[in-house]
């Protein structure tokens, strides 16, 4: 216990340092080499702003000193913003500009919410700050790009990664982009877990305080360096809501079943029925997985995904015990147990008090229940996102039964490829899960419907509706997503009520 409180404290230590953000109101002082910020303290050297005051805009001359910034204060967007606990505010900020020269800019024509936002929404994720620009999973137009960058141009259609990598690393190398070495400088997380994993747009600071995608514009690091490592393109004649979702979550979702290696005559039981969970059944079809089972307590979620995905089996979890009900299906245990819920939602009073208390960060109560349902010698694979501690984690079950672990943050750029083509083919739909559209201006009620899972909503993408950015037929006039009965989701996107 003490050794616990000793790792919570240094935990709650390291989260409450906070990064310095990627600030707007933040100008580079060119000084004949020393960068400093406006304030006159040196910039941190970390690879995000690696190529110095490059295309930054000049604010002001005097006495031999340039200030460039690394916005544009005279060009201005919409942004969604983070101001507390369930305080999403769209706010008018100023213009990203190219201020590295591996940099894209982009002009976004559809982002998305994801569970990960939410843990954001709810306060839950350690080191936001007021006014950070939040998204992750967005695509859009190259409106501008640095002399570095070769495989993208202006005008080109593309989707982004929700992790920035730089493509050249160790990690990179070898695939393992979400564990790129050199694209988030933030001490913080290399205190809290021995080192430091890829930046990510728009979420907390111990991800690299990058300005998120939500946004009308956004700038993508390292967008089209090397192996147009950060963005995707994509054909112009598919709409947005069929190729958003490679960005993140319809990529996650196959990862989790990469994680299992879930094949033909796998048994899946798959925590979790939101976009990731329900997803990652469908990906297991795809797959030739033999049994699939999707579990929750929100039966709307659970009726959505069986109406789209043949031959799914569903458990909610309000009504019935996991355990055997599971058992029914798979005497001994499913082979495979999929996370995809994440470190918020606790089943039990006393992780919800141990959490209320920091005692712990985490709860265990889900991948318990995961190591308690797989069968002996099964794997769990966990997309749900964790970030701290947790008591009571049932290792002994863990270690007695011989499961395997698998997790991650996911490596998007390893699979979006082979997504995109199967998307064109039809053989992978993205879209079953989204059913809602709204304009950007409306992303604090997106934020709160997909949180309090209310209007029967599981994914909801904003629309910034900038001029020519979709193929005919998929603008978004907002509102409820009305295509996506079951068996038509390929028209959802371009059918909107
Ligand atoms: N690993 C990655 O790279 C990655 C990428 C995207 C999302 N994520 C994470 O994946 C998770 C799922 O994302 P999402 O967009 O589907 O989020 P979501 O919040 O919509 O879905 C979570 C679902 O879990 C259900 N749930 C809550 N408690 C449960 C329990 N005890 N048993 C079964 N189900 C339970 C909720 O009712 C909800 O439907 C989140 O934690 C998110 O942060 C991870
Ligand atoms: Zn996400
Ligand atoms: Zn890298």
């Amino acid at each position: 216990m003490a050794a616990i409180s000793q790792g919570m404290s240094k935990l709650g230590a390291a989260v409450g340092l906070g990064g310095g953000r990627d600030d707007d109101t933040r100008a580079q002082v060119d000084t004949g080499g020393n960068l400093q910020d406006f304030m006159g303290h040196p910039f941190e050297k970390n690879t995000q702003r690696s190529g110095g005051n490059l295309g930054g805009k000049v604010v002001r001359t005097s006495g031999g000193v340039t200030v460039t910034s690394n916005k544009d204060p005279d060009r201005r967007m919409r942004a969604v913003t983070w101001h507390g606990p369930r305080q999403m505010v769209v706010e008018e900020r100023p213009r990203p500009l190219i201020t590295d020269p591996t940099d894209a800019v982009l002009r976004v024509t559809s982002s998305a919410v994801c569970g990960s936002d939410l843990h954001l929404y709810l306060g839950s994720a350690p080191g936001m700050q007021r006014g950070d620009v939040v998204g992750h999973e967005f695509m859009g137009f190259v409106e501008e790009v640095g002399p570095e960058v070769k495989h993208v141009k202006k005008g080109d259609r593309v989707v982004a990664c929700f992790d920035i990598a730089c493509g050249r690393c160790r990690s990179c190398s070898r695939g393992a982009f979400s564990g790129c070495d050199v694209t988030n400088s933030s001490k913080d997380q290399e205190m809290m877990y021995g080192a430091r994993t890829a930046g990510l747009f728009g979420y907390a600071h111990v991800t690299g305080s990058y300005e998120g995608g939500q946004a009308d514009f956004v700038r993508v690091p390292f967008g089209g360096a090397g192996a147009d490592v950060n963005l995707l393109q994509v054909p112009s004649d598919i709409p947005d809501n069929k190729l958003l979702l490679l960005s993140d979550i319809m990529s996650t979702a196959w990862f989790a079943t990469e994680l299992g290696a879930v094949g033909p005559g796998t048994s899946v039981a798959i925590w979790g029925a939101g976009p990731g969970g329900i997803l990652a059944a469908h990906s297991a079809q795809v797959r030739g997985a033999r049994d699939i089972v999707l579990i929750d307590n929100q039966q709307y979620r659970l009726d959505h995904a069986a109406a789209r995905i043949p031959g799914l089996t569903t458990i909610n979890f309000g009504k019935e015990k996991v355990k055997p009900a599971l058992e029914r299906l798979f005497p001994g245990g499913p082979d495979v147990c999929i996370e995809a819920v994440g470190f918020h939602y606790c089943k039990s009073m006393a992780h919800a008090a141990m959490v209320k208390t920091l005692l712990e960060t985490d709860t265990a109560d889900i991948l318990n229940e995961l190591i308690y349902c797989c069968r002996k010698g099964g794997t769990i694979a966990c997309i749900g996102v964790y970030v701290g501690l947790v008591n009571g984690f049932n290792i002994g079950a863990f270690m007695e039964k011989g499961l395997t672990l698998k997790a991650g943050q996911t490596p998007v750029q390893k699979y979006w490829g082979q997504l995109l083509e199967m998307v064109k083919s039809g053989k992978l739909d993205p879209t079953m899960v989204i059913t809602h559209e709204l304009p950007i201006e409306d992303a604090p009620r997106a934020y709160k419907i997909f949180n309090d899972k209310t209007d029967g909503c599981i994914k909801v993408v904003l629309k910034t509706g900038t001029t020519g950015s979709e193929p005919p037929g998929a603008t978004a006039t907002g509102g409820q997503v009305s295509g996506s009965e079951p068996g038509t989701a390929a028209s959802a996107s371009a059918t909107k009520a």
